[in-house]
């Protein structure tokens, strides 16, 4: 219990930080943008170097071309959007379902979603 309540307060002082010095910082492009966006809501669980460590999720490296591999018949868009807003639709092979937060959808705004799947999809 109160590990967890440490865990939310350093959560919340992290995205007050983040906050203060999103203004300081003019993203450029909407992949710059979307790669800020990533370090702060996903590389919790998400590395980007393939030779990271296993960690909760998968790697993002080459994140890309599995999207661009996809049998779902949906473009690459299509389906980096779909495992962002529905974590659980289709659980990445090897990684457990009900871990990646489904809440995305409302929690960022749009243009924030299209930033992260712009950057994701330079992760070739
Ligand atoms: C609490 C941990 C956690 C966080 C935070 C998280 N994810 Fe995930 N993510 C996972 C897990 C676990 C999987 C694999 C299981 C599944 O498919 O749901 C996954 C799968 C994915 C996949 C599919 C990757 C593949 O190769 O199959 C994408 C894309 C993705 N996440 C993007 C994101 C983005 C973008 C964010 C930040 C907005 C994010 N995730 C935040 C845990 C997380």
């Amino acid at each position: 219990m109160n590990r967890q309540r440490t865990l939310i307060w350093l959560l919340l002082l992290f995205l007050l930080l983040s906050a203060c010095s999103s203004g300081a910082t003019r993203p450029t492009s909407p992949t710059a943008d979307g790669e800020r966006l990533f370090a702060i809501w996903c590389s919790g669980c998400h590395a980007l170097d393939p030779a990271a460590p296993v960690a909760l999720g998968p790697t993002m490296a080459g994140v890309a071309t599995r999207a661009a591999a996809n049998t779902d018949g949906l473009s690459p868009e299509a389906w980096l959007r779909r495992e962002l807003l529905q974590p659980n639709a289709v659980i990445s092979p090897g990684y457990n379902a009900g871990l990646m937060p489904s809440s995305y959808a409302e929690s960022l705004r749009p243009e924030q979603i299209d930033a992260l799947i712009s950057f994701m999809l330079t992760l070739e």
